[in-house]
């Protein structure tokens, strides 16, 4: 039955009923945690055998324990290209992480301009930035960092709202850039439709200097290999679309390896490709080469590389069904909440009735639950409705899950019970 159906009296038992449960589970003293976004040791353990490759020479004969190369040894390239679907000439490999290329792609854009001769946006005035919402709290704060004014975009099930997006940079030449993760995105596990991305690579925009910052960071991150979410090639549509310069693209290892310790590669057109290695070759003589022909003797190539994903997925999708499942179990018929039950990446995005998000944090809290704190999914850290939370499955083993999303729907109701409540006697 839907709670808005209900009358106050049975508002009120059920209040009764779910604090009682709520009180017996803090007196279990649980300490669960639901908030990151990390891979399980089991998946960690993945990649273990990839430190025991002692290989020190690429194919070329270059001999990786010193120094130089700085785009990458060629297979290190190949690698990344197949692996981020873009042509090996357009890809710089860098180091163990792609949020440091976001914050340096700012950071030269912001200092130098994008492109040889264009006006650095530290002399352009006000500098406006898109963040489709909900979206991930690190690229936000990038861009906060800097200064720029964080404009939020509806997200919709096929991608960022492309109306919205269309007409905020048609006439406005202070809109220099969007971040997006057109593949399984974090928080909602959203899959950008073919329209979206080449709306995204066709429009135009009022300033002549802006960039799409396409991070693909859950390219293969697959929960069920045979059901795999495809998306065109931005690079290909952006230059079709008479826009070459306009996609700076993102990926990284970094889930599918070790965090921290994985490769990470930017793609981008040609004339940025230049320019950036330019500009690089003062910053560094060259990142971790032993890493990189580590990557590549231990997945070979894509194939290599999805096999190993089928792996993540078998650990994985267990968590995400049991999640998804408990929702389900418990909040399907109420009508207080709805959320997503993404085919791949890493999060599942969930909204309470507006105003709740906050509450229902603090209650898992108190009860040894930990989330992602409420409002991290919006720039400056507002949710503007206070309803989106972000829920990381990956971590905790299956039965902590259990018992974290159980005591998760506890929260969700109970504080939609006491909403509704307190509206009747308002
Ligand atoms: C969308 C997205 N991009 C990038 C990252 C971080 O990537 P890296 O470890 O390569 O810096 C994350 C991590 O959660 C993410 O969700």
């Amino acid at each position: 039955m839907r709670l808005s159906a209900m009358n106050t009296a049975e508002l009120q038992k059920m209040q009764a009923e779910l604090t009682k449960e709520y009180e017996d589970y803090k007196k279990l003293g649980l300490s669960l945690n639901m908030s990151r976004g990390k891979p399980s040791k089991a998946q960690l353990d993945l990649s273990l055998p990839m430190l025991d490759i002692k290989q020190t020479t690429a194919a070329d004969g270059t001999d990786a324990r010193n120094y130089g190369v700085l785009d990458g040894l060629p297979e290190a390239k190949r690698f990344m290209a197949e692996f981020m679907s873009v042509p090996e000439d357009s890809v710089i490999v860098f180091g163990n992480s792609s949020l440091n290329i976001m914050y340096d792609t700012v950071m030269r854009a912001y200092v130098f301009g994008v492109l040889p001769g264009e006006k650095p946006w530290k002399d352009q005035g006000k500098i406006k930035f898109l963040c489709p919402v909900p979206g991930y709290d690190r690229h936000f704060g990038v861009t906060e960092a800097f200064g720029f004014e964080l404009i939020n975009v509806p997200m919709t099930p096929q991608g960022p709202d492309m109306d919205a997006v269309e007409k905020l940079v048609k006439d406005d030449p202070q809109v220099k850039g969007i971040w997006c993760v057109p593949k399984y995105s974090n928080p909602e596990g959203c899959v950008y439709s073919a329209a979206t991305v080449r709306r995204m690579a066709a429009m135009p925009t009022a300033a002549a200097d802006f960039r799409v910052f396409w991070d693909n960071a859950y390219c293969v991150h697959h929960l069920d290999m045979d059901d795999q979410a495809e998306i065109p090639d931005f690079l290909a549509e952006c230059a079709a679309a008479g826009h070459p310069e306009r996609p700076y693209i993102f990926g990284s290892t970094s889930k599918i390896t070790f965090p921290g310790a994985g490769l990470a590669a930017f793609a981008a057109g040609p004339e940025t490709i230049k320019y950036v290695k330019k500009l690089m070759s003062v910053q560094t003589i060259g990142h971790d080469k032993l890493n990189q022909l580590r990557h590549v003797a231990f997945f070979g190539d894509r194939a290599g590389l999805l096999r190993h994903m089928a792996k993540h997925a078998d650990i994985l999708r267990p968590k995400f069904q049991m999640v998804a499942e408990t929702l389900q179990r418990e909040l399907g018929d109420l009508g207080c909440a709805d959320w997503t039950t993404p085919k791949g990446g890493y999060f599942m995005s969930f909204n309470t009735m507006p105003g709740l998000a906050k509450r229902v944090v603090a209650m898992c809290k108190e009860a040894g639950v930990e989330l992602t704190g409420a409002g991290a999914t919006y720039p400056y850290g507002k949710d503007p409705e206070d309803k989106n939370i972000r829920l990381a499955p990956s971590m905790p083993p299956v039965e902590d899950l259990k018992v974290a999303a159980e005591l998760f729907c506890l929260c969700v109701k109970l504080a939609s019970v006491e909403k509704l409540l307190a509206e009747k006697q308002a």
